[in-house]
């Protein structure tokens, strides 16, 4: 594992990494962002895993492969570092087929129903994935995509500046996108994630992050007691094909109330209709709050291991998912099985389909515009 230097604003190319020497394979390793070799993509393309070391303890690993966060610690009420993620060790596992585990997901967060949507007057078809619909970008997402990767430092903290150009008609989507990625993590242990994107033609844009959490770590194998408060009056149902009925619907009297902190778990089967079209949580909550600048999200709190997790964005919604599609039958890091519901994912986005919605916000990024949202992933304990 090679280490990259740290300075004063220091933004070090991949070119350059070839340059770097001194390896570092002591442990616990000094602060700094270090790179090793994670395999070869069926196109020969090598990938590389940074891991970024923050003073406070706190490691994360991201692959350039979908941009991907592969594991990521976070200490418990007793100080102790433990990976709060899904993944899988190995690029061979993501290549195989991964739920998303960690990756940035592109163009398009979620589904477009029918797998296609019409702007000024023209109907663009995308790539069907998910039954009639397209989902997260379509068959090759930005999830599977190789992404050149940058390494920087900014005194004692560290990231990776990812970079991406769909190209025009990438997935049927209109347009030359490229899209840039920045994740930092702090000295204060947050994780801060940038998403940016320019384009040549009008075209849909939702970028989004598919972490799947356990904030009570590895050995966990469900989430259905961590306590999740979403400061959200309303939320987007659903049809039985997870499509958005294009109502925004008030979450007072149901489930989907999560105002005041609330176990996963102690709703999730009840006779609700919008539980069995989603089979658990699987829905757009419409952020209370309105406003541009980065405002809370999400809160997740584990009691096992008193670790919280905050999620503040300046993006309008957050698709909370409660991992109702895994089923045991893959095995993450360690040997660990992913099984059902033992992952949770809140994606900050505009909300799904929002291309064939008129009520909806819209996504719609045109040439000469710059899209520019932010998500921070702040960890804390209830020892602090
Ligand atoms: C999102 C979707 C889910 C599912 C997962 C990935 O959260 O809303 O329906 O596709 O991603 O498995």
């Amino acid at each position: 594992m090679k280490r990259f230097q740290t300075g004063a604003i220091l933004i070090i190319s991949l070119l350059f990494a070839g340059c770097q020497s001194s390896p570092q394979t002591q442990e616990p390793m000094e602060h700094g962002i270090y790179v090793s070799d994670f395999g070869t993509m069926p196109d020969g393309k090598a990938v590389s895993l940074y891991t970024i070391q923050s003073p406070s303890g706190m490691k994360m690993t991201v692959t350039n492969y979908g941009a991907t966060i592969v594991s990521l610690t976070a200490p418990d009420r007793d100080g102790v570092q433990e990976d709060v993620v899904l993944g899988f060790d190995t690029l061979d596992e993501y290549i195989a087929g991964s739920p998303y585990f960690g990756a940035i997901v592109g163009r398009y967060g979620n589904r477009i129903a029918g797998g296609s949507f019409e702007l000024n007057g023209e109907t663009y078809s995308l790539a069907k994935n998910d039954g009639e619909n397209h989902l997260h970008g379509g068959i090759k997402g930005f999830d599977k995509v190789y992404w050149e990767a940058s390494p920087f430092s900014m005194g004692s903290e560290h990231g990776l500046i990812l970079t991406y150009t769909s190209p025009d008609g990438d997935e049927g989507y209109p347009g030359s996108l490229q899209a840039k990625v920045t994740y930092m993590v702090t000295a204060d242990n947050r994780v801060m994630v940038s998403y940016q994107a320019v384009t040549d033609k009008e075209t849909p844009v939702n970028l989004t992050q598919h972490s799947y959490f356990n904030l009570a770590g590895p050995d966990s194998d469900t989430i259905l007691d961590h306590e999740l408060t979403i400061p959200a009056d309303h939320f987007t149902p659903i049809d039985s094909g997870f499509i958005p009925t294009g109502e925004i619907l008030s979450v007072e009297g149901t489930p989907f109330d999560f105002r005041t902190p609330t176990a996963i778990g102690a709703r999730i089967d009840s006779p609700d209709e919008q539980l069995k079209n989603g089979l658990g949580y699987d829905h757009n909550f419409v952020l209370s709050d309105m406003s541009d600048g980065l405002k809370l999200a999400a809160k997740v709190y584990d009691r096992s291991s008193g670790r919280i997790l905050e999620i503040t964005t300046n993006e309008p919604g957050v698709q909370f998912y409660s991992g109702n599609f895994l089923d045991g039958t893959l095995t993450g890091k360690g040997g660990h099985v992913a099984g059902y519901r033992s992952g949770f994912c809140l994606e900050t986005q505009h909300f799904p389909d929002s291309p064939n919605q008129p009520t909806f916000p819209s996504t719609i990024l045109e040439p000469g515009g710059l899209y520019a949202t932010q998500t921070v992933f702040a960890f804390s304990t209830d020892a602090q």
